[in-house]
């Protein structure tokens, strides 16, 4: 009999990595798939399960959105009943979200190894929620697969040895599926109208000051923009009545989230992409694409070192929207696009 793997999903990026895994997972595996609910908005969840070649979730725990601590937690005991029952020989999970670390707290607890993908990363910024998951999780877990080189590195500066630099599932998924999604029509694109794409979605850039400040920016500059917002940030700036205003404006053009395919569209068109995402962030290196990266620092400085891309403030991204325009290079600090074959081997090896 296949040894049962148990997948935990819940936001986003993770139903994107998901389906590259899970279709070379269960070449050898039993998976099942437990989806916590973090994400719940039809573009934010069914729509990658309708387009990706994922299949639906065995279990959907339907949590939602709350405090930290109360979904963390809501989690945790939902997901620990469902592991009591089908006593997985493997847990995975994905990244750095809630879903992430509640899954693993429920797993290691059980005493049911933890493997986690996207290992190993840090910003070293210690307010950032996702920083606080992902340095739990990668203390907590059993195997380690690192995106990157320098993630691996990181761990054994922690004392973390034995980790595997496997290359970067997103990067396994944009060679997949990038040349296909260009077929996908996008009603917001007229033909040939050269835009920047932006997207935005961390707690630190949707406070309202720093909010008010990135918008104003994006109003100063010349650019036309395409913004495909965020639930987190379409909240925020209808609270802080910022979306009237940025309606007002005929250069900008907010959109809700896109699917996968249009997302890669939208990426592969752009002139320059703005961002404070980690995904997006990487798929703009893919395109090579220029990127503005609203953040103090990124758990993915590489995509830095060749000079595509830059670290910008909401004091200076006018100024850089208007003006930038390098040429970025590639190197493939991300692997060679089987980073699932590899996660796979590994577990092969160590479970069969
Ligand atoms: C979360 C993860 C982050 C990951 C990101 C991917 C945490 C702490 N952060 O950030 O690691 O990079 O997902 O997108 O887990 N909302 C809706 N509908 C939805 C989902 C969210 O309205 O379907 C709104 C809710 O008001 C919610 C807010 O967005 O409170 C933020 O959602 P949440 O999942 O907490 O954080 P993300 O910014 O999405
Ligand atoms: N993405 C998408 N539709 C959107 C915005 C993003 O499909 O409207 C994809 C994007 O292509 C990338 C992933 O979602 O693969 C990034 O997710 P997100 O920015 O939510 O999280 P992060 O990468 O920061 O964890």
């Amino acid at each position: 009999m296949k040894p049962i793997i148990v997948s935990i999903v819940g936001v986003r990026p993770h139903f994107i990595k998901a389906a590259v895994l899970s279709e070379v997972l269960r070449e050898s595996f039993n998976e099942l798939i437990i989806h916590t609910g973090q994400h719940y908005d039809f573009k934010m969840t069914q729509i990658f399960f309708q387009n990706l070649p994922l299949p639906e979730p065995d279990f959907f725990l339907n949590v939602g959105s709350m405090t930290h601590g109360a979904q963390t937690g809501l989690m945790l005991e939902r997901i620990e009943t469902i592991l009591l029952q089908i006593k997985p020989s493997l847990v995975l999970v994905f990244g750095d979200a809630n879903s992430t670390l509640a899954g693993c707290l429920a797993s290691v607890k059980l005493g049911i190894p933890v493997g986690h993908v996207e290992s190993g990363l840090r910003a070293y910024k210690s307010y950032l929620p996702e920083e606080i998951n992902r340095v739990l999780t990668d203390h907590s877990s059993t195997f380690h697969f690192c995106p990157t080189r320098t993630a691996k590195q990181n761990l054994q500066r922690e004392g973390i040895n034995g980790a595997f630099f496997t290359g970067d599932v997103l990067y396994d998924a944009w060679g997949r599926f990038h040349e296909k999604a260009i077929q996908h029509q996008i009603p917001e694109i007229e033909p040939e109208f050269p835009f920047g794409l932006i997207t935005l979605h961390r707690a630190h850039n949707t406070q309202p000051g720093r909010l008010k400040q990135i918008t104003e920016a994006l109003i100063q500059s010349r650019r036309r923009l395409i913004w495909p917002v965020h639930p987190r940030s379409r909240h925020a700036l209808q609270m802080y009545q910022l979306w009237d205003k940025l309606c007002g404006y005929r250069n900008i053009r907010l959109i809700e989230p896109v699917g996968y395919f249009e997302m890669l569209v939208l990426e592969k068109r752009a002139d320059i992409i703005i961002t404070d995402s980690g995904g997006v962030q990487r798929e703009a290196f893919f395109f090579r694409k220029p990127c503005l990266i609203l953040r103090d620092n990124t758990e993915w400085p590489e995509t830095l070192s060749l000079g595509g891309q830059v670290l910008v403030t909401p004091e200076t991204l006018a100024h850089m929207l208007d003006t930038y325009c390098p040429v970025p290079d590639f190197y493939p600090f991300f692997g060679k696009g089987k980073a699932a074959g590899k996660i796979k081997g590994c577990l092969l090896e160590r479970l069969v």
